[in-house]
């Protein structure tokens, strides 16, 4: 018998088993002339194992063990799917998206989808390696388990242009100052003016050199992000150089990429930076959220992850970012938290806010707003440090400026 197309796919009230099934929760907004029911059961089959048509070769047992099955929807178009975790391959994260998070973008049932977040159970989520260091072995090597402080960092700015030997006085002058790490920007990877292996090696140097004079360990985030194959070498060189991280733009470079480097298991903790997520995260009613690709790089192992400043130069409200800063924290199978990253259009003059809002465990990076300080990048240093300094005593940044001229430049220039 041939079984039926599309709507063997919706069950609602059905109550899937939390312990067998990825749970997907997602926002559609149906066709012209579809109901909502007809869109969700059409997404349902398409990103499980069903299509528009019934099918003779489509087996009792197959469609009883792997359908699919949407069993929520409501008024706003909020729809949940259930799959059976036999559907997905485990340590995929490619495999995952290229299911419930394929081809039911384009289908012709729906005007717009947006896939919000997902739930797994435990045994499935044990699959992926997650962080290797993950918050604890990252505060570990910055020294500040027991401080628990906020991270400071900056991104070596103009992002790409200098010489090896400009951006290592840029990146020296930040850990003199007082910052912890010490990032490539996104875009800046191997250049005919700065070519990896000669910027990695006089970054590690000036790190080095302000180790010594600073006393406390820092951070070095080399851009390793390229085809797998150059990202590998990069990260070969950087591990047998002796840095401590490497950084990749997860979403370029893709999860795939992300993965294959965890694979290596390299003694370097990984900064993902998010490059390109606006677009796919930026529309509201189509695309995939944050909290999703979040939580699969917290799957895939990245153990600092940009996920948006709030009070900076890009898009994301509060409470997403907030909401995202939550779920790679919180305990989730054996996968160890993932340190967030605020970044993007900071200055000292937000760093109270950051703090506020996302607590100590977070790392607060300036480019622009330590590079751009009147005078100099060792003073912006100092007035990020200083404007931690006053969050963390509660002293407001205008009165703590009072005695702290770099501090005092910042608001100057930056201040409302
Ligand atoms: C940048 O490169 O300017 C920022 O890191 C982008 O910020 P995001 O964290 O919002 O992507
Ligand atoms: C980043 O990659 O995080 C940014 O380049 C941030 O730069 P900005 O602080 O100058 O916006
Ligand atoms: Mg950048």
């Amino acid at each position: 018998m041939a079984y039926g197309g599309y709507s063997d796919y919706l069950k609602l009230g059905w109550q899937p088993n939390k312990q067998t099934h990825l749970i997907a929760e997602f926002q559609i907004i149906p066709a012209k002339g579809k109901t909502l029911a007809q869109a969700a059961q059409a997404t349902a089959a398409e990103s499980s194992i069903g299509t528009w048509t019934s099918l003779s070769t489509m087996q009792g047992r197959v469609l009883k063990k792997l359908q699919a099955k949407a069993f929520f929807i409501n008024k706003s178009g909020k729809v949940k799917i259930a799959y059976p975790t036999e559907l997905f391959e485990p340590n995929n994260i490619p495999q995952i998206l290229s299911d419930i998070a394929g081809n039911i973008f384009g289908m012709k049932e729906i005007d717009a989808l947006r896939f919000e977040d997902f739930s797994i159970p435990n045994s499935y989520a044990n699959t992926f390696p997650g962080p290797k260091y993950g918050v604890e072995g990252v505060r570990k090597i910055a020294g500040t388990t027991k401080t628990r402080r906020p991270h400071l960092g900056t991104i070596v700015k103009p992002k790409v242009g200098l010489t090896p030997k400009e951006g290592a006085k840029v990146a020296y002058d930040s850990w003199v100052g007082g910052l912890d790490l010490v990032k490539d920007d996104e875009n800046l990877t191997s250049h005919p003016f700065s070519r990896f292996e000669e910027r990695l090696s006089k970054m590690l140097e000036a790190k080095d050199k302000a180790q010594e004079e600073t006393g406390s360990p820092k951070i070095y985030c080399p851009n390793i992000t390229a085809p797998a194959h150059t990202m590998l070498k990069r990260a070969e060189l950087a591990q047998d150089m002796g840095s401590n991280c490497i950084m990749i733009d997860i979403l370029t470079a893709g999860f795939s990429g992300v993965q294959f480097i965890r694979h290596q298991n390299f003694k370097m903790l990984i900064h993902a930076h998010r490059a390109m997520h606006a677009a796919i995260t930026r529309n509201k009613q189509h695309g995939i959220s944050m909290l999703a690709l979040s939580k699969m790089a917290r799957m895939a192992g990245c153990d600092q992850l940009h996920i948006g400043a709030i009070f900076g130069k890009m898009e994301g409200e509060k409470k997403e970012v907030l909401q995202i800063h939550d779920a790679i924290n919180k305990k989730w199978a054996n996968l160890k938290p993932v340190f967030s990253v605020a970044s993007g259009g900071l200055s000292p003059l937000q760093v109270p806010d950051v703090m506020r809002a996302f607590g100590n465990d977070v790392i607060i990076q300036a480019g622009g707003g330590v590079h751009g300080h009147p005078q100099g990048t060792v003073a912006g240093a100092k007035a990020m440090c200083q404007a931690a300094e006053a969050a963390k005593k509660k002293i407001s940044l205008k009165e703590y400026a009072k005695t702290r001229q770099e501090l005092s430049e910042a608001i100057k220039k930056w201040g409302k």
